[in-house]
Formats: C-alpha cells, structure tokens, sequence
C-alpha cells in the first residue's frame, strides 16, 4: 500500500478500532483453533474488543497461526491483519548457543548468519516479528538473564546487535539499503529493553536500576542506538526504572532519548504488562492513569496489560489524551504491517512445507554445530586437550551433562526438545569404546530449583551412581566431566546469589579427584559462574554455554581437536561472587594497586584480589601466538585524521588456530575519568603453525569520543594508549597524541 492508503485507512477507523491496533493479547485467550473465545477474567476484554485488537504473543506454527489470523482479518471491520510476535532469541528450531555464548565468537558474521537461520525458521512457523536482539549490557552474573545479552562491553555488543538486526530483517539502513521485510525469510526484529533493564541493583530480577546519565549515555546506550541505526523495525521498553521512572512511562526516554535523539521512528512495544506495573511501582494512581503515562511517554502496543483497551478511548473523549497521539502511534502500527506486506499476505511466510523443510534441516545444523564450536571458551589446557582418537587413550565421560538434551537455555521452544545432540551421541562419532556415566542429577532433591528442575534419586541409587562414576575414572586415563547449572537456573526470574555449580557435583568432582588427576571439565552454564575450585581441580575447563541444537557434536569436535577452540570470554569470570558485578572496563581509582600506598589503603579487598578469575576477551587455543610490539603510524593525529596501529600474530604451537586480535584504547586525562581500557575493534586470523599474519586497526575520532564534564560528546586532545593483544588484559601498547 502507499502511505496516502494507509492514511485514508486510517481516516476511516473509529477510534475503538484505533486504539484496538495498539493492544496486544496473548495466545492463550484464544481456543486452539484459533477461535476467539470471547471475554477472558484475566483481560476483561469483550469479544468485540479481542476481535479489533492488533496484535498476538506467544504462539508458532504455520497452521495454527493461519487459523487464527483468517478469523481475524474475516472479522475485522477493516480487515487488518494482526502482528504476530514471540520470542525467537537463539533459534526457532534449530537452536543456537544463548546470546551470551553468541557473544563469545566474536564474530559478527557467525551472529548474523544464525539470526539469518532463526528469522527464516521463524516465518516459516507464521510470526511477523521476534522479540530480539536484546542489547542490555550485563556486568552481573547474578542476574539471570545476563544470558540474553552478548555481554559486558558495549562494542562488542553494538556490533553483535546490528548483526542481528541484518540477519533478521535482511537490509541495514545504516549502509543505506532499504528495508525489505516482506521478502521471504525476513522478519521484523525488536530492540530490548529499553533502557538499562542489565544493570538491576543486586542483581535482582526486576530490580531498579541507579546510574549516573554519562555512564547511561555512554555505556548502556550504543548498543540500542547501533541497532536502532540499522533499522530495527521495534523497540520494546523495559521492567525497571531508570532515575526512579518506570521506562514505560519516561517521556524523556522515549520521546527524547529514543525518538529524537536515536532518530528511531518504528513501533514502540511495552514489556509484558508493564503499562499496569506502573501502578504497583507506584507513579500510578490506577490503570487509566497508567495509560496515560505510557502513552504520553510514546508507547504504541500495550503488551497485554488491560490498560490502553480500558482508558484510551475514555482519555482521549474526556481531553486528556490527544487523538493525535493515537493516530501517531496507529500509523507506526499500520506502517510495519505495511512494510512485512501484510495487507497483500496476512500470512506472510508460514507453511507447513517451509517449517518441514526448514525446520532442523541438514545445512541449518551445520551452521548450529560451527557456531556453537565456536562459542567455547578453554580457559585452561594442562596438555589435556585436544584427546586422542586412538584406543590406547581411554575416556571416561562423566557428569550430569554427558548425556543430556537439555542444553538449549530458556526462551528455546524447539519442536522435539530430544533433536539435540548430547555429548555422548556426539562423541560415539569420534572414537568407540569410551565409557559413559552420569555420576548424579543435574540438581540434587533439596536444591534451588524452579518449575520443575528436580528430579528424583530414588532409594540408594545415588551413592550408587557416584561409586559407578569413581569407577569408572579409576579404569580411564582421562576423565571428562561434563557438569552445569540446570537450564532453570538462569534466565527470567532467575536471578541467583549462590553462582557456583550445585554442590552435588562439586562433590563428583572432588570423589573423582581422589582417583585420577587427569580432569578435563566441560562447563554448561548460562552466566559467568563462579568457578575458583573447579579450574584449580582440573587439569582442562572449557565453558560450553548453552550451545544447543548441535552441542554434542560441537562439543566432541572441539574436545576431539577437530575444531580449534577459539572462543573468547564476553563477561569477565568472577573469583567470588563478592566482586560482582566486575567487568574490566571501568575506571581507574586514585589508589590503585601498586600505586605505592601503604598495604592497607589501597582498592579493593582485603580477602579477594580486585582481578576476575579470567578476563572480558579471554580464552585460549590449542596453540600459541606470538604478538609482536604494537607499531602506530604515527604518534600525533589530528581530529579530523586518522591513525593505523598494527601488530604481527605468529602460531608459534604445534597446532593451527583461530586467535581474536582485540584493540583496546584509553584515553589518559579526560575532563572526567575514563575507563582503564575500551574495546574498540577486534579481528580473527586464521594461522597455521609457524604461520604469521598482520593485523591493522584504523584508529578514527569517533572511537575517542565521549561525555565531557559539560555532557557534550567530543574527543578531547591529549594522550592516549593503544592496547593490542590477546585479552583485555593485554600490556601491549603504543601511545599517541590527539592535536586539536
Ligand atoms: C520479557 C521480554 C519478552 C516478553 C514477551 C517479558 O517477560 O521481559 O523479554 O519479550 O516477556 O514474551
Ligand atoms: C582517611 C580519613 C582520615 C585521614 C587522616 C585518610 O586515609 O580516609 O578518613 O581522616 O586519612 O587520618
């Protein structure tokens, strides 16, 4: 349709019909087949409202939502169809790693490839839109949805953010190449949360956030921003409030920040009934004044809370609410649906043939199984790995996770949960003749658990289970122990303060110590846990995330040494949870340590070291690579000029490998303090043993530029450090002067 049409259309809606574009309900008010069942308790909705409303949450399939949206558009005065939505985070079908691992490739290619994957599984199974990428930075292990985030920094996650954006809506505006979101395979995305919801104080599930505006602006907000660049279609707005306001109703946020400031122009979504929130946060008398609060502040969809189908139209007769807003916000509605072709295909790109075919297919597999391999983390190899497929090395498998499917994260609704691979399947394709045991439960019957987690031991079956696995160490040369937190142990609402493994096997672990030394640990988590005795046991500790769909085949090739470990911690490993949040990009106290202070007075603790067990950027290969001194082209660059800083990377190991160069700035005297180090580029070469490569980095303007004492983003002249290495731990550096 052209805009004049849908401007006529818009003409001709009265203004329940308006305000019903601006209401989202969620699946479960509708029978199976997609009926509408009529009024709910819960909504208190009319049939004839349900029938006028705009958009639907949380339900896949081709058929199912066929069914739902033919009703819909046959019943509808103007015949419109409705925006389907869910979330699609890591994978519809074929299940990626969690986001969090995602960030740990370091690789904005692999992202966008997978997102590529998900969006095309996702409009095969009938959705429109997918809630997804969520950019909040996350420096809290304890939070439990640190595992939607790609991590602590906000490069990295600028630029995983809008490699997902690409992936999942085809185009990116930034580079100038319109939006096509009704081509086949592309879906709508949407930015999440806005704004700050990674940073709850204590890491709390729904906690509110306290941040200065200058750590806000430049930490927290360039991911969003970088997304929203790229043409992100949505934007949704977060649980927690920023400055003591509920985001849902923060007119500046919205209005100012996001609108103006962000050029951001798409459809504005509230998180899952956060108009209503306001009242129990207290900035609301009742759900009519927290309708207006959100739609003054510039929210388009109430995702699912009753107030805009409630108060609008009442607001907007009684003159406390402009009709302009609404047909603003209707129009924004009606112009995605324009854009995803909906008028012309209500049913976009769902079929039953397309989800058989897609779904899980061969090639989307392969991309699972390379993406997860390279989301590993080695953070230690006592010449372990990679193991030997002769028979004369004997394996012994053991653990909660050896055998185990449930390896996808939260937010992943694959069609048969029992499709992914574990790690015994997978290994059984390297080498024959390895023993397998579980040892124990994943979570023992008094362990923290929520909807389901625990399982039963039954009589005596578990001192039974833990001598079968100290056996079966004793007769193996090498052991690997495949432990993890229970998939319900992150994720939403599901903060933790305890963020080791479970104690029951930390037991396991230690049982198997006993007899034999030679310890590999494969680590399933969905945060940073805390990992101090785990690494000190063991021999070899490799992070494998949630790597899903194909995580026992990704596994077995990496322990196998057929692929290259390469991926590269995005949050920093805790030693205690006592130091969380920790993250090492922040800044520099007036007692640092070794600053000559008397013992005592300096930073820090007194019981703890200041430093995370393993860095932001860490991770090792089956190799070593050799840096050579950081060179700059110059030492002195203008504003307006450029600068070239490059390094040589050897292999200097017997193996080859994947290392990720990363470059890291700092800025030495600022009218406000800066941080110790920030990421500002990385690259990955490839090199076989023996091989060297050269590695360059344009050094511009825009990568010095921040919030100044007077709050104006500039670049202030002066020196800076340029940091070139393997970690953000790197002391590789050369200096440099910006003139004006
Ligand atoms: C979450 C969002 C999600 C929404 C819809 C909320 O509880 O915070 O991330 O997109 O539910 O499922
Ligand atoms: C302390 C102050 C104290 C001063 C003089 C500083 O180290 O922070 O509280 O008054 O020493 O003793």
């Amino acid at each position: 349709m052209e805009l004049k049409e849908l401007q006529r259309l818009l003409g001709e809606m009265s203004l329940e019909e308006k305000v019903g574009q601006m209401v989202q309900i969620p699946a479960n008010m509708l029978t199976e087949g997609g009926l509408i069942t009529g009024p709910t308790d819960s909504i208190e909705m009319t049939q004839e409202k349900v029938s006028l409303v705009g958009a639907l949450l949380g339900k896949t399939g081709a058929k199912e939502l066929r069914d739902i949206q033919e009703e819909f558009v046959k019943n509808h005065p103007h015949h419109i169809p409705l925006l389907l939505m869910y979330d699609i985070i890591n994978g519809m079908d074929t299940i990626f790693p969690i986001p969090l691992a995602m960030g740990c490739t370091f690789s904005p290619e692999l992202v966008e490839k997978s997102a590529e994957v998900a969006a095309k599984e996702a409009t095969a199974a009938g959705l429109h839109v997918t809630f997804s990428p969520m950019l909040d930075l996350v420096r809290d292990a304890r939070w439990g949805r640190v595992m939607e985030s790609t991590g602590e920094d906000p490069w990295l996650n600028s630029e995983l953010g809008k490699a997902m954006v690409r992936g999942y809506q085809g185009s990116s505006k930034a580079a100038g190449e319109p939006l096509d979101l009704k081509k086949e395979g592309n879906i709508a995305g949407c930015i999440k949360h806005f704004a700050g919801y990674g940073l709850p104080e204590g890491g709390r599930e729904y906690e509110n956030v306290e941040i200065s505006e200058r750590t806000f602006r430049e930490d927290y907000l360039p991911a969003y921003k970088a997304a929203a660049e790229e043409g992100c279609a949505m934007v949704m707005t977060s649980f927690n409030t920023l400055d003591r306001i509920p985001s849902t109703g923060n007119k500046w946020l919205m209005r100012e920040v996001l609108r103006k400031e962000m050029g951001f122009d798409g459809v504005l979504i509230s998180d899952y009934s956060a108009i209503d929130e306001m009242i129990t946060h207290g900035i609301a008398q009742d759900s009519r004044e927290a309708a207006k609060l959100a739609i003054m502040a510039g929210v388009d969809i109430d995702m699912v809370s009753n107030a805009y189908v409630k108060y609008l139209a009442d607001l907007v007769c009684q003159g406390e609410v402009e009709e302009r807003l609404i047909d603003e916000a209707v129009m924004r509605i009606l112009k995605l649906k324009n854009d995803l072709g909906l008028f012309e295909n209500p049913y976009k790109d769902g079929s039953e043939e397309k989800e058989k075919e897609l779904f899980c297919c061969k090639e989307h597999r392969q991309l699972a199984r390379k993406i997860a391999a390279a989301s590993f983390v080695l953070l230690k190899n006592e010449q372990m790995l990679p193991l030997k497929k002769e028979a004369t090395e004997k394996v012994a498998f053991i653990g909660p996770y050896a055998e185990n499917v449930e390896i996808h994260g939260s937010w992943s609704f694959p069609k048969n949960p029992e499709s992914a691979i574990t790690i015994k399947a997978g290994a059984e394709q390297k080498k024959t003749g390895m023993t397998f045991v579980q040892g124990c439960l994943v979570l023992d019957e008094d362990q923290c658990d929520r909807y389901g987690g625990k399982q039963s031991y039954g009589e005596g079956a578990k001192d039974l289970m833990l001598a079968e696995a100290v056996m079966a160490a004793k007769n193996a040369d090498k052991v690997v122990l495949c432990l993890g937190e229970h998939r319900n142990q992150s994720g939403e609402g599901g903060s933790r303060v305890n963020i080791r493994l479970p104690e029951n096997q930390m037991i396991l672990l230690r049982e198997i110590q006993k007899v034999n030394a030679n310890i590999v640990t494969v680590v399933f988590s969905a945060r940073p846990l805390e990992l101090k005795e785990v690494t000190e046991i063991s021999k070899a500790v490799m992070l494998v995330w949630m790597p899903g769909t194909e995580g026992g085949n990704a596994i077995a090739d990496v322990l196998f040494g057929d692929s290259m470990p390469q991926g590269r911690l995005s949050m920093s490993m805790p030693r205690s949870v006592g130091q969380v949040p920790i993250y090492y990009n922040r800044f520099s106290t007036g007692r640092p340590n070794g600053s000559g202070t008397a013992v005592g007075f300096i930073h820090g603790y007194i019981d703890e070291s200041t430093k995370p067990l393993y860095p932001f950027g860490y991770g090792l290969s089956y190799t070593e690579f050799e840096y050579s001194k950081v060179e700059l082209d110059k030492t002195e660059m203008c504003v307006n000029g450029t600068l070239t800083a490059k390094v040589n990377v050897k292999n200097i190991g017997a193996l080859p490998g994947t290392e990720t160069v990363q470059l890291y700035l700092q800025d030495v005297k600022g009218s406000v303090v800066r941080p110790v180090k920030m990421l500002r580029g990385f690259e990955k070469v490839t090199l076989q043993p023996g091989e060297s490569g050269e590695v360059r980095f344009e050094i511009k303007e825009s990568m010095l530029k921040f919030y100044d004492i007077n709050m104006d983003y500039v670049s202030e002249p002066g020196l800076f450090r340029v940091f070139i290495g393997q970690d953000s731990d790197t002391e590789n550096m050369a200096e440099f002067w910006l003139k004006k």
